[in-house]
């Protein structure tokens, strides 16, 4: 799916007119409410940018977190906009509501080239409900709507489908960028093809695999996913993550890389720990022989030399979700390993995002990947060839 049939914010005459921009500025924070990853927000300057050398008058909103409905004070956008006002040398006023009185006098003093910010779309019910009257009333805000929330293109919310009943619409230059990369992936990609998932949970990309299966020559498989794959081959697992109800879906999945002639790649070693902490006993076992109380943590020594040389072959490489628990240090060796053989192998290679983004940056590899993508749910389901409604409902050229 190209989407080239849908409009850009280049085709639509912004000038002077009130821009309704939907990010996707769900970012991380700490306990402090300091942003830890600001990728997303960087990534949607360009649209600012643009609609700002247009005179626009610019209304960014986004979601922040799940606040269910209700006003929280840690999920307030506020952090977002001070990063914002700084990023851009200009104030960016933050209203204390979405579509009220606050946002409508906030609107009302805007000038061109500036740019404001509604406070969490989900503050409101009717943002994920997508229900008709608050889309309306967000749509009575601007003139123009452009999304540029990649992200979020996957949900079928008011401010991404609903507002643009009401509003002429186009998708902006991060949905571009992030279409023309993810579409290389499934348009001829260069071979070998090598896929590498991980991550906690096989219930999360169900889909995914089984549709990489059709497209890829290896798939690799690490992190917590990976015993129940292992389980699946009769293998303990001890205290590892397991999947006791999708053991069947994964026996499934490894006879249909073999009909299908894909290799599939799981551990064939671990570093386990003793207990799910950071500074757990911990030490290296074979796959297949998981101590009864020990957990899988990271993928060992000669897994990290299987998975590299397999890398070092591929022309074309797809990465998502970590190795093992990267955030600690004694179990990121995997996914730090595994991120800088697809950075030194030359093949074009894709990120998804979410963990395995974050831990691109984390390692400093971020910039020696072809692209990393802003979109977790968003980019696998692309992947996937299944439609993005957000993208769906912009209108056609
Ligand atoms: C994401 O972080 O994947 C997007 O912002 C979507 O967030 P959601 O899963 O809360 O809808």
């Amino acid at each position: 799916m190209s989407y080239l049939n849908k409009l850009t914010v280049r085709d639509l005459d912004v000038e002077n007119k009130k821009v309704l921009l939907r990010c996707d500025f769900n970012v991380p924070l700490d306990n402090k409410h300091n942003i830890t990853d600001a990728k997303r927000i960087d990534e949607a300057l360009k649209t600012i940018e643009y609609l700002r050398e247009k005179n626009a008058k610019i209304i960014i909103c986004s979601h922040l977190g799940k606040p269910k409905g209700e006003y929280r004070k840690e999920f307030s956008l506020k952090p977002v906009a001070q990063y914002l006002s700084n990023k851009l040398g200009q104030e960016v006023k933050l209203s204390e509501d979405v579509v009220g009185d606050s946002a409508k006098k906030m609107i009302s003093e805007l000038n061109p080239s500036e740019v404001c910010m509604l406070e969490n779309l989900r503050f409101e019910v009717g943002e994920t409900s997508n229900d008709e009257e608050f889309s309306k009333k967000l749509a009575s805000l601007a003139d123009i709507y452009v999304n540029d929330a990649f992200g979020t293109c996957h949900r079928s919310h008011a401010s991404t489908v609903g507002v643009t009943k009401f509003l002429p619409s186009a998708y902006g230059f991060l949905i571009e960028k992030e279409i023309l990369a993810l579409s290389k992936l499934l348009d001829n990609p260069s071979r070998p093809f090598v896929a590498i998932l991980g991550g906690a949970k096989v219930s999360d990309k169900i889909d995914v695999i089984s549709s990489l299966l059709e497209k890829v020559d290896v798939l690799m498989v690490g992190g917590g996913m990976s015993y129940t794959f292992t389980n699946a081959l009769g293998y303990a697992v001890g205290d590892s993550i397991c999947e006791s109800d999708k053991i069947i879906f994964a026996k499934d999945m490894m006879a249909k890389a073999k009909e299908r002639d894909v290799k599939f790649l799981l551990p064939v070693d671990l570093k386990v720990g003793k207990e799910y902490k950071k500074d757990t006993e911990f030490k290296i076992t074979d796959a297949d022989k998981i101590p009864e109380g020990w957990m899988g943590l990271d993928i060992g020594p000669k897994t990290i030399r299987q998975f590299k040389e397999a890398i070092s072959q591929a022309k074309t490489v797809f990465w998502n979700g970590p190795m093992g628990v990267f955030e600690w240090d004694n179990f990121i060796e995997g996914t730090f390993e595994v991120g800088k053989a697809i950075a030194e192998s030359g093949a074009m290679s894709v990120i998804g995002g979410g963990d395995s983004a974050a831990a691109m940056e984390k390692l400093g590899l971020a910039g020696k990947m072809t692209h990393v993508s802003t979109g977790g749910g968003a980019s696998l389901e692309f992947l996937c060839g299944k439609s993005l409604p957000a993208i769906e409902a912009l209108q056609d050229r």
